[in-house]
């Protein structure tokens, strides 16, 4: 049995933060970030809002849009890197926000691949039958974790998200493979360094601004380049896939050139790659559930989509579904 998609939701805050803005806050100008990411710019959350909120909004769309209620949801997964607190999980705020009261639900920490990992995960509860109905959501609010004093990290990233419906799949439509790595020697490149039981918070660490994200931009940049074209490619290769075969990719959005040359180690034409990071940033999980949410319109049942992804940790993978449903 398969697991397929049935209905998506995506949620940005209403804030918009441009490059202009930034070219405020950092020595940093909007020709930089256009010519070297892509973005133009992104959504920010306000203060006394969390991750849970844009789940919780995605959620509330995707039912709707299904026609079904919370109380029917088995499980619910959401990908984070900047959840609520450090505990409880986001999963378990979410489920009671939304109203899930029949669900049991967890966080999956994958950064910028944890909707990847948590779709995975997710479809082989349904696989296995022994659930019918699991939302897997991928969102973060960046901006709590983001330096707005660090222009290599601060022109990148934007607060949204959203959510899928996995059920059991009615034909040879849904998640067919996946490919999933990870590599903890990326660690040094792109990580927070206080906050967590290696170094608690203490006035000294946040005075050093540790709390932020901090990231070796270039270096993150060629295993990006390399490992995310790679994976691409291996799971077209073992599902005998050209470029031709391939409706679309949906990859994750951290940076144009980076989904530029998998796009090109696929074989794609241009019409194939959807790309939305130029009003988003990069959204760590959000970026696929958002792509899915905007261009939903486009997908017909039977569409061939290839998922790719890399991040924080290293993480990396690449999942290819058939897409279940007209809209
Ligand atoms: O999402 C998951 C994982 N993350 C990624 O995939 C991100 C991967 N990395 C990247 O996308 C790119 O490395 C960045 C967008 C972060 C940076 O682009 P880059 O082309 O690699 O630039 P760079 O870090 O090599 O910096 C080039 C120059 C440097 O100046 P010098 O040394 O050449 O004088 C930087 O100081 O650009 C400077 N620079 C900036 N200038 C204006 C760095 N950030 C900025 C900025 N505005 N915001």
């Amino acid at each position: 049995m398969r697991a397929a998609i049935t209905a998506v939701g995506g949620y940005v805050p209403e804030k918009v933060l441009t490059n202009k803005d930034l070219e405020k806050l950092v020595d940093t100008s909007d020709e930089w970030i256009q010519t070297r990411t892509g973005i133009k710019e992104r959504h920010i959350m306000p203060a006394g809002e969390a991750t849970s909120d844009i789940c919780e909004k995605a959620i509330n769309q995707l039912l709707k849009k299904r026609g079904i209620t919370a109380d029917e949801i088995d499980l619910i997964i959401v990908a984070t890197v900047t959840p609520d607190r450090v505990f409880p999980s986001t999963a378990n705020i979410v489920s009671h926000k939304v109203g899930a009261t029949n669900a049991w639900s967890f966080d999956i920490s994958a950064a910028c691949s944890g909707f990847l990992y948590a779709l995975e995960t997710g479809s082989k509860f349904i696989e296995a039958g022994k659930h019918t109905k699991i939302i897997v959501c991928g969102a973060d609010k960046m901006s709590a974790i983001v330096d707005y004093q660090d222009r290599n990290t601060c022109v990148i990233f934007g607060d949204g998200g959203g959510a899928v419906l996995l059920e059991p799949s009615k034909d040879d439509n849904g998640i067919i493979d996946s490919v999933l790595k990870s590599d903890g020697s990326g660690e040094e490149f792109l990580h927070q360094k206080a906050g967590g039981s290696l170094k608690p918070p203490t006035h000294e660490t946040i005075d050093a601004r540790e709390h932020y994200v901090h990231q070796e931009g270039k270096t993150v940049f060629k295993f990006a380049v390399t490992n995310m074209a790679e994976v691409s490619r291996e799971i077209m290769d073992r599902n005998n896939l050209t470029g031709d075969d391939v409706d679309y990719l949906c990859a994750h959005q951290a940076n144009l050139r980076i989904i530029d040359a998998t796009a090109r180690r696929m074989e794609l034409n241009d019409d194939k790659v959807l790309i939305n990071i130029e009003r988003y940033g990069n959204t760590t999980a959000g970026t696929i559930p958002l792509l899915f949410s905007d261009f939903e319109n486009k997908f017909k049942a039977g569409d061939n989509i290839v998922l790719a992804a890399f991040g924080g940790g290293f993480t990396w993978g690449s999942v290819y579904l058939k897409w279940a449903y007209n809209s």
